[in-house]
């Protein structure tokens, strides 16, 4: 069914565009749009074109289910330029998410009139493109260069007012009916016997005489580092740039040109397979059978560092919060970190001081665990001690109503034998947040043996009620995120004992495109927190295990990173960033010797294939114990909590594109040095001889 149709209301014709859920442009619409176009071209009898697509949202975008399929057709581009030719008033009547293309038809179109919750925006650099239907041509003349960069380098969604305001869009309408705001507008224009108004045509905002490359430069410099490793923000200026200097049609030919750059770039497919994994951590067995409850009362056990945080991503969702510490001074301490992050916010103008009010006034700290016995949900987040932690749910298994739902935060431990000690461990289940829990989007939900269908629902939307991206995880230890963590940690460690930098390590890692080397993230985070793990799971190492003593010899020393100043780099204020603790060296060279190791060169290859092997290693037997539903959701577990590249689409994303035989050869190769860490998975064999790849288990 042609998912364009026209109709009409005297001399005004209404497009109707329908393609569910989001009214994507895929083919069908845009062979739908160009027909529309062609006929009401013909028709004189016809003043005004209203624009709209009544659904759920006005386009929110071209179909990116379709880049690098070469599906022929008339481009986006080719439409939106037929669009604005027309010799009528032609009115785009915008509600919901016009994003994308969906702007670009809208900026093509004469007049642009909205529902006050309309919210615009050109997010196509999150997918690694630029936008390639007029976009970076008619943005700048409606909103000037300054901000048309800013919406175009952010992909940020602008609300309707200040769309207004910066002239996208002309009028808002408070009705929601957008066809009727149409023929309300569309007859104003035909009575005023209004002039049209074309985009390209529009001078008002862009010079073509005046110097634009100070600001340029300046929005350039501003997004640098964000930007760091990109293909297509520098595309998106270029392309504005050589706007400034060319005529209208030869710069809308210059930015298809740069769009098709982009499309077959590997970071626009890396960064689409991100946007669809992030979706598809949703398509799990218990959101397909269960309802989620409404929570709106949470309780936090521990207001340390995660306790706090996540207090504070509870009240960002409009919860209340009541936390319970073991002393009143740490409730005071908690207290005065959240409100003092509030106050930040207000300084940079983010909050008002009514909203921090607001805020503020949902917390309440206390020190008796029968304060939260009203809670609907609770999250324990104090230390990493069974003994602990068991204590705690033994009293809330007390205190609490039986559907009271029970969740913990902790980062190894065992769930199922946490739950052990309440009477319904239906209602229990791991949530674990990331470090700082009110910034950070990756949230794990740990599925015990016993976690109910509407437990696991619950706790899905009450993440994403906090903004968090939630990620199924069934029970091991370290979860998805950390036991792989842990895994290519100890190949880091081998090949440091082995002869290779710490300092080489992070670089490689850092130039492969991750946030950090593996050695910062150890400083940033704590070294004390590994080495109590590592000193937790001692009684259990197999004595041919090859264990590495370096790590414990640099904490012996209380060199536990940035918080205390030293680690494997220096900090303090005049000391500059990624400065080596000069005694590590020593260190390394002492280890070596004492476990008889003849220390050999690494090459940056070899130390990014070890690495990337022993993370990929590690996802497979996680994708073979069913601990991860699919290889996607471990990419979005390190995209967002593990500072992977995004536009690398993940670690098992980044697998399929090197080959699963390239993995897998390296395994078997390594394996001859340490069968013990490199025992290759069956499932990856198995993948390999039948020519598959991640992606088909997805
Ligand atoms: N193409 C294809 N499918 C899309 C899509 C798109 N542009 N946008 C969303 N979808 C799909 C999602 O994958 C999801 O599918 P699923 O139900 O099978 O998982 C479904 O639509 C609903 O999406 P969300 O779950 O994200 O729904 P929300 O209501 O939370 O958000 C949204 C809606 C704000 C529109 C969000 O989906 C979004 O940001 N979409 C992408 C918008 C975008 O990037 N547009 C630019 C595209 S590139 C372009 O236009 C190029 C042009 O310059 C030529
Ligand atoms: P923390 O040491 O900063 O805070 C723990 C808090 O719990 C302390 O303030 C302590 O006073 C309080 N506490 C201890 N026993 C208590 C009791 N009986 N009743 C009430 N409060 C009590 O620890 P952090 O880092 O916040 O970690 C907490 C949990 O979150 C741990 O299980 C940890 O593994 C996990 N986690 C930590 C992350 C991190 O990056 N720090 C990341 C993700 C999870």
């Amino acid at each position: 069914m042609n998912p364009v149709s026209i109709s009409y209301e005297g001399e005004i014709s209404i497009v109707k565009i329908s393609n569910p859920p989001v009214n994507a442009i895929s083919l069908e619409v845009r062979n739908g749009l160009l027909d529309a176009i062609n006929e009401l071209e013909k028709k004189e009898e016809v003043k005004a074109v209203i624009i709209c697509a009544p659904n759920r949202t006005f386009l929110a975008g071209a179909d990116i289910r379709e880049f690098g399929k070469n599906l022929g057709g008339p481009t986006l581009s080719e439409i939106c330029n037929k669009i604005e030719k027309l010799n009528k008033y032609v009115i785009a009547s915008l509600h919901g998410t016009p994003l994308g293309g969906g702007l670009e038809v809208a900026m093509a179109c004469h007049f642009r009139i909205a529902t006050p919750n309309t919210k615009v925006g050109l997010p196509e650099v999150l997918l690694g493109i630029l936008p390639g239907a007029g976009g970076t041509q008619r943005l700048p003349r409606l909103a000037g260069i300054e901000m048309g960069l800013e919406m175009m380098l952010t992909g940020k969604h602008v609300p309707s007012q200040e769309a207004i305001e910066n002239g996208i869009i002309d009028k808002i309408f408070e009705h929601t009916d957008t066809i009727s705001n149409g023929i309300n507008y569309a007859k104003e224009l035909i009575q005023n016997n209004s002039k049209i108004k074309r985009t390209s045509e529009n001078f008002s905002k862009v010079k073509s005489e005046e110097d634009y490359s100070e600001i340029i430069n300046e929005i350039r410099n501003k997004y640098k580092s964000k930007h760091k490793n990109l293909f297509s923000p520098n595309a998106i200026i270029e392309s504005v740039q050589q706007g400034l200097k060319l005529e209208f049609y030869a710069a809308i030919n210059n930015e298809r040109k740069l769009f098709e750059d982009c499309l077959y770039s590997p970071q626009r497919e890396g960064l689409i397979h991100t946007f669809f994994s992030e979706r598809a951590v949703n398509k799990i067995p218990e959101l397909k059978t269960a309802k989620s409850k409404d929570i709106k009362k949470v309780g936090v056990i521990g207001g340390g560092t995660m306790g706090t945080g996540i207090s504070m991503a509870a009240l960002n969702a409009g919860l209340s919060v009541i936390m319970v510490e073991r002393d009143e001074e740490l409730i005071k301490k908690s207290f005065k970190k959240i409100e003092s992050t509030y106050q930040r916010n207000v300084d940079l103008g983010r909050i008002s001081l009514e909203e921090k009010n607001k805020l503020l006034g949902n917390f309440i700290g206390g020190t008796e665990l029968e304060k939260i016995a009203d809670r609907e949900l609770i999250i324990e987040a104090v230390f990493e001690e069974m003994d602990i932690k068991k204590e705690i749910f033994t009293k809330l298994n007390k205190i609490c109503p039986s559907d009271t739902i029970l969740a913990s935060n902790t980062s190894y431990l065992d769930i199922n034998e946490i739950a052990k000690v309440t009477n319904n461990p239906e209602r229990m289940l791991g949530m674990h947040f990331f470090s700082p829990a009110n910034i950070m989007k990756l949230l794990e939900i740990i599925v015990g043996e016993k976690t109910s269908a509407e437990t696991v629902a619950t706790a899905f939307s009450l993440g994403k009620k906090m903004k968090k991206i939630p990620v199924r995880s069934g029970v091991c230890d370290g979860f998805i995120g950390n036991r792989i963590l842990s895994k290519y940690l100890v190949a880091t460690y081998h090949m440091v004992e082995d002869g290779a930098s710490i300092y080489d390590i992070d670089r490689v890692i850092r130039e492969f495109g991750c946030a950090m080397g593996p050695f910062q993230v150890i400083d940033l985070a704590g070294g004390d927190i590994g080495w109590a793990t590592r000193k937790r799971k001692a009684p259990f190492r197999s004595k041919n295990d090859r264990y590495v003593e370096i790590p414990d010899r640099v904490c012996e020393r209380g060199w536990f990173g940035q918080k205390v100043g030293k680690g494997y780099y220096l900090y303090g204020k005049d000391v500059k960033p990624l400065t080596p603790n000069p005694e590590i060296e020593e260190i390394c060279k002492s280890e070596r010797e004492r476990v008889g190791i003849n220390p050999k060169e690494f090459s940056d290859k070899e130390i990014l294939d070890r690495y990337i092997t022993a993370l990929v290693l590690e996802g497979v037997k996680i994708l073979e114990e069913k601990i991860a539903i699919k290889p996607s959701d471990i990419d979005v577990v390190y995209n967002n909590g593990y500072g992977f590249p995004r536009w690398r689409g993940g670690p098992m994303n980044y697998a399929d594109k090197i080959g699963l035989d390239k993995i897998l050869n390296n395994i078997k190769s390594y394996e001859k040095e340490n069968s013990n860490f490199w025992s290759c998975p069956k499932l990856l064999e198995q993948l390999v001889s039948e020519g598959r790849k991640f992606k088909d288990l997805n």
